[in-house]
This record gives C-alpha cells, sequence and structure tokens, in this order.
C-alpha cells in the first residue's frame, strides 16, 4: 500500500494506453474502484452512486457507529465497519470505524474488488467473506476476452445466473447483532420464497432481480475490442430504499432507480363495504420483492398507508396515517395506523432506538411469495387492513389510498444529530416515497363489487 493515490491514477492511464506487454494492475491497484473506471465506465459510474459505495461515507452511519462504541464501551469493535468498509478491516486499516475520515476513498464502501475477488462465504450472515487477495478479477462471463489489467476467471459466486451468488448478498444482507438478535433478516427471508426454489423455471437470484441486464459491452476504451454481450451487462447502481444525503455522485439516477424498483413491489386493492360494520379494507400484496416488504433495516424503515376518506362535498370523512412531514408516522397517535416496519424493544420492554439494544421484536412486514399452491393456505400471503368508519359509511363518495415510505424515523436522526453531530441536513434531506403502484381512487362510479379493481 505504498503508492500514493496520483501515482495510481498514473498508472491507470498507462494501462488505458493498451500497450502489448504493459504489466497488469498489481493487487494494490485492483483494490481501487477508480482503477475500473478505464474500462467499465458504466459499471463505475453506477457503483459510485450506489449505497454499496456510500456506506461509509453515510453520515448517518458515521454518526450511529460513533454512538455505539461510546454506548457499549467499545465492546462493538469492527461489527458495524465489518459490512461498510470490509477492505479497510481486512487489509488493517481500521478495527472500530471511528477513523473512517482518514480512511482512504477507495478503502471505503463495499468496492469492486470485495465482491470480484471473493473466495468462499462461509457463513449465511454478518459478511463471513473470505478473499483469494490474487489480481484475478472473477464474474459470470465463460469466455472473457483478455483484459490488459487483470486476470479474469469465472465465480459461481459472482454469477448473477447462478444460485450460490444469492449467499455472496445475502451474506452481508443478513444481521445477527452481538445480542444474538437475527435483527436484518433478509437473506433469511428470501431463502422461505419460491424464488429461492431450486427449480429453474421459477429460481431468481438477488443479483437477477436487482442487477438489470442489458445488451451491452462489458469494458470500453482503450483500444479493447470487447464484444456486445447479449444481457451480458448488468447494472450496478444497486437501488434500494437509502439515498445519499450529503452531496454525491449520481443521486439523480439512483433517486430513479429507487422509483422504478419501488413502483410495481406491492399491489393494493381498496373496497368500501358498507354492509360488513363500516368498513374499508386496503389489501397490500408484495408481488415483487423476493423477502419481505420492507426488509433488511426493517426496524428503521417507516412504511405506512395514508388513507382518506371523503363525503360528496368533498370533506375528509374519516382519515388515517396523514403524516405530516416533521412527525413520524407512529408520533400522531392514531389507532388504526396501516403500519409495515419492524417494532424493536429494550430487555425491560421500552422501545429500542438503536440497533445494539435490541432484545426482541415485532415484526409488522409484507410477506412475500411462498408457494405456487394454490392449495396451500399459504398462497394468499397479502395484509388486509380494516378501518371502521361506523355510520359515516353511507356518506362514503371517494376514497384515496397510497403507501408512504420512510428510510428513516427522523426521532432517530434527531437523536444523532444531537449526541454524535449528524448534520441537521441529513434530517431535512430524508425523503418520503410515495409507492405509485399503490396510489388508488375508489368512487362507486368505478368500483367492481364495492372495490377498485
Ligand atoms: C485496461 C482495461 C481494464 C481495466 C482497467 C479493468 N478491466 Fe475488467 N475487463 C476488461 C476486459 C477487456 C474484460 C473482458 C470483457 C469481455 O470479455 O467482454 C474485463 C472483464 C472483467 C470482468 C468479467 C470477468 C469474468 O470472467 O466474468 C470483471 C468482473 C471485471 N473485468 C472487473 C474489473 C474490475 C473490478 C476492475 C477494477 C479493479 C477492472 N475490471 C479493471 C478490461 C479492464
Ligand atoms: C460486504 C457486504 C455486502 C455485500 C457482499 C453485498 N452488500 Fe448490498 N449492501 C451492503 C451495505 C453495508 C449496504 C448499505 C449501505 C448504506 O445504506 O449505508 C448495502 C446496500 C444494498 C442495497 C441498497 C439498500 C437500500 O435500502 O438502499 C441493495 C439493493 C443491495 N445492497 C443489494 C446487494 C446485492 C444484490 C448484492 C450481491 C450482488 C449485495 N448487495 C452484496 C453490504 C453488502
Ligand atoms: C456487491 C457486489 C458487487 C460490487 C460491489 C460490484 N460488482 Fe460487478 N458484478 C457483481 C455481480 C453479481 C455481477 C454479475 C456477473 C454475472 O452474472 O455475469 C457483476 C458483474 C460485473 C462485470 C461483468 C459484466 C456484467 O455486467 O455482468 C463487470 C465488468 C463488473 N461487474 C465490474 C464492476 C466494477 C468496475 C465495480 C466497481 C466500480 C463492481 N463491478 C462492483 C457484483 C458486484
Ligand atoms: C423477485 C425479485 C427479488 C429478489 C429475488 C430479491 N429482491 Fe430485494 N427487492 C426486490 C424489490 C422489488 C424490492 C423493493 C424495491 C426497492 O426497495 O427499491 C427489493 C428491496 C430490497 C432491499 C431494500 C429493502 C429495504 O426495505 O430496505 C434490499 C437491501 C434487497 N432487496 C436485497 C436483496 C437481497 C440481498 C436478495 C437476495 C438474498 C434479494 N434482495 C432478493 C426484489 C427482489
Ligand atoms: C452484516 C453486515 C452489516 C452489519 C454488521 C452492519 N450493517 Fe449497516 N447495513 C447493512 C446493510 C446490508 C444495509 C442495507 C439495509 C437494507 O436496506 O436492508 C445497512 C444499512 C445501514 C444504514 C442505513 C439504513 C438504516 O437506516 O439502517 C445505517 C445507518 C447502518 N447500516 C448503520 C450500521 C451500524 C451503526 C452498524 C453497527 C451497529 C451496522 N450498520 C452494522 C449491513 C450491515
Amino acid at each position: 500500500m505504498k503508492r500514493t493515490l496520483k501515482q495510481l491514477a498514473l498508472i491507470a492511464v498507462a494501462l488505458g494506453l493498451g500497450a502489448c506487454g504493459e504489466p497488469k494492475a498489481s493487487v494494490e491497484e485492483l483494490m481501487n474502484p477508480e482503477t475500473c473506471l478505464q474500462c467499465h465506465p458504466k459499471h463505475y459510474k453506477e457503483w459510485s452512486g450506489s449505497m454499496h459505495a456510500y456506506a461509509a461515507d453515510d453520515p448517518v452511519f458515521i454518526a450511529m457507529n460513533k454512538r455505539g462504541q461510546r454506548e457499549t464501551n467499545g465492546a462493538l469493535g469492527s461489527f458495524c465497519i465489518n459490512c461498510h468498509a470490509p477492505l479497510a478491516v481486512k487489509l488493517g486499516l481500521t478495527t472500530d470505524g471511528l477513523n473512517v475520515a482518514d480512511l482512504p476513498k477507495w478503502a471505503k464502501g463495499v468496492t469492486c474488488y470485495y465482491c470480484h475477488n471473493a473466495k468462499s462465504v462461509n457463513d449465511t450472515h454478518n459478511n463471513p467473506i473470505e478473499l483469494f487477495n490474487d489480481d484475478m478479477m472473477r464474474g459470470g462471463l465463460q469466455f472473457p476476452v483478455a483484459s490488459p489489467a487483470h486476470d479474469s476467471g469465472y465465480s459461481e459466486l459472482v454469477d448473477a445466473d447462478n444460485p450460490k451468488s444469492s449467499g455472496l448478498c445475502g451474506s452481508c444482507h443478513d444481521i445477527v447483532t452481538p445480542k444474538n438478535v437475527h435483527l436484518e433478516r433478509t437473506f433469511a427471508e428470501y431463502q422461505t420464497t419460491i424464488f429461492a426454489d431450486p427449480k429453474p423455471q421459477q429460481h431468481l437470484t438477488c443479483g437477477q432481480c436487482h442487477m438489470i441486464a442489458n445488451d451491452d459491452v462489458i469494458a470500453s476504451g482503450n483500444g479493447i475490442n470487447a464484444p456486445v454481450r447479449q444481457l451480458g451487462r448488468r447494472e450496478h447502481t444497486f437501488a434500494g430504499v437509502d439515498v445519499a444525503l450529503t452531496p454525491w455522485p449520481e443521486m439523480a439516477e439512483q433517486r430513479a432507480a429507487i422509483d422504478r424498483d419501488l413502483k410495481g413491489v406491492v399491489a393494493a386493492k381498496l373496497c368500501v363495504l358498507p354492509n360488513n360494520g363500516g368498513e374499508i379494507t386496503l389489501r397490500l400484496d408484495n408481488i415483487g420483492a423476493g423477502h419481505m416488504f420492507p426488509s433488511g433495516a426493517a426496524h428503521d424503515r417507516r412504511a405506512w398507508v395514508e388513507l382518506i376518506a371523503y363525503d360528496a362535498a368533498n370533506q375528509v370523512l374519516f382519515q388515517s396515517g396523514v403524516v405530516p412531514a416533521d412527525k413520524d408516522p407512529e408520533e400522531i397517535g392514531d389507532p388504526n395506523l396501516f403500519a409495515m416496519w419492524d417494532k424493536t424493544f429494550k430487555a425491560d420492554n421500552s422501545p429500542a432506538e438503536f440497533f445494539w439494544d435490541v432484545d426482541r421484536y415485532e415484526s409488522l412486514l409484507l410477506k412475500p411469495a411462498v408457494t405456487l399452491d394454490i392449495n396451500d393456505p399459504r398462497y394468499d400471503h397479502a395484509t388486509t387492513h380494516a378501518y371502521p368508519i361506523g355510520a359515516a359509511r353511507t356518506q362514503v363518495a371517494k376514497v384515496t389510498a397510497v403507501v408512504k415510505l420512510r428510510p428513516m424515523p427522523l426521532h432517530t436522526l434527531n437523536a444523532l444529530v444531537a449526541s454524535d453531530g449528524l448534520p441537521a441536513s441529513a434530517v431535512s434531506n430524508m425523503p418520503t416515497f410515495e409507492l405509485e403502484g399503490t396510489k388508488l381512487t375508489w368512487t362507486p362510479a368505478t368500483a367492481v363489487n364495492l372495490c377498485t379493481n
């Protein structure tokens, strides 16, 4: 690790000239994503805006890790940073993540080298990934053209069409805390779904859903003559729910990818049942995700339904989940709230704000598809929520509904502003998404059998 970044850049430029016999990049150079930019500009650009790139620059991560280290007297150790800057931990550049500000840029986040040099995945959670530490970049190509920068090789761990690749993603997307609470369970949830079934006609890996395949060249520029590969270039935006809260590359592109992926994940159906004790029901069906919705950091996610019923004069008869921009959904005292997140508790049953405090959780998430057998009671995995409107039912002329999603609660962010110097702009920059596919308007005129269809 002796070379400076400037020297690395010069070497990358030299590589770019693509002269025959030019030495390949060193392991150190390959650990730097900037090296890849020379020949894989689209992969680099997409990744640079991703939460994988942002993971150790995220001010919420930095403040939360700082607070966690203090509150546990350092017992957290490398627990957090081992997933948010895994290469830096492997290289001994950090032991607790408290020095992230001093880490070189190339060692922060989940980097190209970390995935493309993976040797084995030794468990199902808490990042048990081992690296080769060599100069071969591994992927799913059977016959790559020669790369002037690195050796290339096939690995089922980084072949998105191979079921084993879900184990690579899943082993970081599944967290068992030091208190032995299985707090983030994306991989465990995935393994119960129809998508994890080995039958090829229904199998979908994490990568097949999250890394869209395009007809494109994989490497370009620098005199490289690589063919267009059919469905061969996979998108590297890794869009999910979180966004950069500080200036960061590709913010508009990330946001667009998030909106695209959130759009169809949940299907909704709204019914107004005047003869059923006066109920409005909303049925939400997680049709798109290969795990719960939301998933992973579900203790921090806030997904809820905003539902409003109007009379013929457009006066509000009933409402639920109308959350002001400066409040969290649990703060509005709404007994009818349709909430989708994990409620977390300490040992004394008081709410747990931070995840090192969590002793147990109550899960309110939308279930994924786990069977294709219509006779199996789990076939219908939708959640139906009833809103009691009583006598007002006879006056209902219109009902609107939409699922909203805020990546993190404001009170958690505000606590970090107060205790650990999180910039206040991180709170004001926190978005609230609306899931396009769940935006419904019910009227008697358009309803079929009393429901939106
Ligand atoms: C000087 C150009 C150059 C640089 C720099 C470069 N690559 Fe490559 N890479 C290539 C070429 C050429 C291919 C083969 C493309 C093809 O066959 O379509 C390739 C293929 C790959 C593959 C597919 C391997 C397989 O067998 O499936 C991966 C993964 C990869 N590169 C990752 C990286 C990463 C990560 C970096 C930065 C550390 C990097 N590359 C830097 C030129 C380069
Ligand atoms: C070394 C651990 C690690 C591996 C391996 C890994 N991830 Fe991640 N991933 C993370 C971390 C850490 C974050 C969150 C960064 C943040 O928000 O601060 C993340 C974020 C994401 C997000 C965005 C989540 C959100 O809510 O915004 C998606 C989507 C994602 N990863 C998918 C994948 C896929 C697909 C794979 C496999 C190809 C994968 N990850 C492999 C650690 C990993
Ligand atoms: C979280 C893990 C992860 C990270 C981080 C990551 N990749 Fe990939 N990459 C994959 C997976 C999985 C594939 C799919 C390979 C396949 O199915 O052929 C892939 C594919 C590729 C390929 C082969 C062509 C393709 O698109 O399928 C190249 C080249 C590549 N990545 C370069 C990069 C570069 C450059 C970076 C960093 C700027 C990077 N990757 C970061 C997991 C990752
Ligand atoms: C059948 C397709 C599918 C499969 C398989 C799948 N996902 Fe997802 N995933 C989705 C969709 C759709 C969303 C919601 C869109 C969004 O968050 O932007 C999502 C959301 C996510 C999120 C954000 C969750 C949140 O609420 O913060 C992460 C992280 C993630 N997936 C990781 C994974 C990992 C890791 C795997 C494999 C173990 C996986 N996914 C398998 C479709 C899939
Ligand atoms: C096993 C790997 C792993 C460990 C350990 C881990 N994280 Fe993460 N972290 C992730 C992944 C993956 C995501 C993306 C979650 C999602 O979208 O589902 C994430 C997301 C986040 C986020 C952004 C989303 C949110 O609100 O939760 C913050 C902040 C964060 N982690 C902080 C921490 C802190 C602090 C610790 C230690 C107490 C920690 N992480 C430990 C993998 C990890």
